[in-house]
């Protein structure tokens, strides 16, 4: 036998039970999205690398170190989304959906980094993404921060923190970034290399440096608050207004700069401190200057995304781990009643089409067939043996202790089931 093959580092298969429930978190999310309006769009895992390096930035992480970039066949130069922001603007123009007025979009998917994987941090990973576009007021940015609220309630996620702060407009950020580099030009010699690099690419980043001998040299930096216009500030506080009202607790934080390029005034971390360095389950902010940037007419715009595999990291253990694979298990004795068993299998998918009903499929004897409903973990086995079919009834084996094995009428069957998987 050769060796098995193995996926990539940092890229996860999801099986079963795991993926069972994977698919009712995000249909969770997904419901909630939709109380709010919002409607899933869906767009290429590839787009050409131009859609990501115009949007993100040209100096962040993702676009210098973390692109899964290739060329195709016809030397075109592809990427493998490494978020969805950018590709969701893209659709969004190259479909004419803003020609409708305003939009309010959600995807759901894998997305690539090359990162080092570590706990919570993955080479693919998976997002929900929201994006409304074509609001321009603090009501959207406030609506989208109580909408991720309610998702926290809805899936049973406590002890995540709010972080919020604003980046003000194009203008208020390039006097900021003057005064910032001024300051670290001054201390050059405790910048350490990655500090130094951004300095003259990218100084807004080093505010979001990691490094614990960075802390107080970053503490006393120039506040971009000090620089913010009036229009910001106002639209802050508009939004903290309604975060207040609505008693959602969060802390202003003047160091929240986000790791991509395109964001202006409102930004937001939803944190955990359960997940050690990848505490942000979920991020976003405004990005009004983006949709001009891409080609499309001027138009303002917000979002988040949160990462799937920390909201499943934060899930309590489910009991659904524990889930049957099927609630029905149905078993022929030989041939001639497996070929009955399938057509009754057919039957009570017709009549009772909540319940998962399991064929057994191979020529095992009665016992082991038995053995394996068993470890279905199915609540009743439906036994098909000869007696039966002649006689034109079914034996029922409760499983889980409802009660005693019984022989019942073909044409009862079903009113049979639903008291037995009723009482499971
Ligand atoms: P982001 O902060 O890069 O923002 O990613 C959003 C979330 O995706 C993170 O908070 C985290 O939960 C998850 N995430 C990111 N990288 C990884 C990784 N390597 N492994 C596991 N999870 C990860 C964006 O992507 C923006 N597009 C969000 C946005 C939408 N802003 C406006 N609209």
């Amino acid at each position: 036998m050769s060796q098995i093959l193995r996926a990539v580092r940092g890229m996860n298969d999801t099986v079963p039970p795991i993926a069972d429930r994977w698919r009712r978190v995000e249909a969770d999310i997904t419901r909630v999205l939709g109380q709010y309006g919002y409607r899933e769009i869906r767009f290429p895992i590839v787009e050409s690398t131009q859609v990501f390096a115009r949007s993100i930035g040209d100096t962040t992480d993702i676009v210098q170190k973390e692109m899964y970039t290739f060329e195709d066949r016809n030397g075109d130069s592809l990427t493998l989304r490494p978020e969805g922001t950018a590709s969701c603007v893209r659709a969004v123009l190259e479909n004419g959906l803003l020609k409708a007025g305003t939009q309010r979009l959600f995807y759901l998917g894998p997305m690539f980094r090359h990162e080092r994987p570590q706990k919570g941090r993955y080479r693919q990973f998976h997002q929900v993404g929201v994006e409304a576009l074509g609001m321009a007021g603090p009501d959207i940015d406030a609506e989208l921060i109580l909408m991720t609220a309610r998702l926290w309630q809805v899936l049973g996620l406590q002890d995540l923190r709010l972080e919020l702060n604003t980046l003000g407009t194009p203008e208020s950020r390039a006097l900021h970034r003057e005064q910032l580099v001024a300051y670290f030009t001054g201390h050059l010699d405790l910048l350490d290399e990655d500090s130094r690099h951004r300095l003259t690419r990218n100084p807004l980043r080093i505010l979001d440096s990691k490094n614990p001998a960075l802390k107080a040299l970053i503490e006393g930096a120039p506040r971009l608050v000090d620089f913010l216009d009036a229009e910001s500030r106002d639209h802050f506080d508009a939004v903290r207004v309604v975060l207040d009202a609505a008693g959602i607790a969060y802390t202003v934080n003047p160091h929240l700069v986000r790791g991509l390029d395109y964001y202006s005034k409102t930004v937001f971390e939803w944190i955990t401190e359960a997940l050690g360095a990848q505490g942000t389950v979920c991020a976003g902010g405004r990005y009004d200057g983006l949709v001009d940037q891409m080609g499309g007419r001027a138009t303002p715009a917000i979002g988040f995304a949160m990462g799937l595999e920390r909201l499943m990291e934060l899930l309590p253990p489910a009991r659904e781990e524990d889930l049957p694979e099927a609630e029905l298990y149905v078993i022929g004795a030989g041939m001639e009643e497996k070929a009955a068993a399938l057509a009754l299998a057919e039957a009570v998918r017709d009549a009772l089409p909540g319940v998962r009903v399991l064929c057994h499929c191979g020529q095992e004897s009665l016992k082991s067939q038995l053995k394996r409903a068993d470890r279905s973990g199915a609540a009743v086995a439906l036994i098909l043996g000869s007696d039966e079919l002649a006689a034109g009834q079914v034996t029922l084996k409760p499983l889980r202790g409802q009660g005693e094995q019984r022989r019942v009428e073909r044409h009862a069957l079903m009113e049979h089931l639903l008291g037995l998987l009723g009482a499971a």
